[in-house]
């Protein structure tokens, strides 16, 4: 087992955005996560399909579309087509989840449902076995820099018990709050998945920050 790192666009300077898809192409990163706001379920708005599509043939890696959107199931083909491998949609933003989830699957994208902190991980009880990931909220949802809050290391260890218990091979993912300091104990709480947003584009050297990163993440893991 290995760490996943994606570098979260959303902290990136945005007139540069091809600059820094070139030094994550070349590092360790396997995933670019791509931060989709809607300014109603977070009060922040971001980007949509036009950006990842024109995103998309500048890079190789796995793009791993977070939608922080009302009704997610509006636009499934529209993302898959923009050129979303992965797309996970939020509990809190999507009454039905269950069809929603196939119909990610059924698009061809690996599905992922992200919670809120605030957000009991027994809301997913039902469908975890239909999951590729769980993207568990480190902060409240809507921007980058926030600090890590810290009962969201017990939904951990108890999302990686639940997981290995039924023998799933779900990807528990951290996004928030993820930084040299926090890294360590979010590793041993379970998580093999880290989305750094400021950890990674307030270094003056991207690739460079993420390989520290990674190999500091694998150490912890292997340790
Ligand atoms: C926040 C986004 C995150 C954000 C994380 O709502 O979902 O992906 O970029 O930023 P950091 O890593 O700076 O907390
Ligand atoms: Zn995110």
């Amino acid at each position: 087992m290995s760490i996943i790192l994606a570098p979260s666009l959303l902290s990136a300077d945005f007139s540069k955005l091809g600059e820094a898809l070139v030094q994550i192409e070349s590092s360790r990163a396997e995933w670019i996560h791509l931060d989709v706001m809607d300014g109603h379920f977070v009060p922040n708005i971001t980007f949509g399909m036009p950006v990842i599509k024109s995103l998309r043939s500048h890079s190789k890696k796995i793009f791993d579309v977070h939608l922080m959107i009302t009704h997610p199931e509006r636009y499934i083909l529209d993302f898959k087509k923009a050129g979303a491998d992965h797309l996970t949609i939020h509990q809190e933003a999507c009454p039905h989840l269950d069809r929603t989830i196939h119909a990610i699957k059924e698009a061809g994208m690996k599905a992922g449902v992200a919670l809120n902190p605030a957000t009991p991980i027994q809301t997913l009880q039902h469908v975890l076995p239909y999951l590729d990931i769980v993207l568990v909220m480190g902060v409240n949802p809507g921007f980058g820099g926030q600090s890590l809050i810290p009962y969201v290391f017990e939904k951990i260890r108890d999302l990686r018990k639940w997981i290995d218990t039924q023998n799933l091979s779900t990807h528990i993912v951290i996004d928030g709050g993820v930084s040299i300091e926090t890294l360590p104990d979010l590793i041993k709480a379970g998580v093999h998945g880290l989305v750094a947003g400021n950890a990674v584009f307030q270094a003056d050297h991207i690739e460079h920050q993420i390989n520290q990163l990674w190999d500091q993440a694998q150490s912890v893991l292997q340790a």
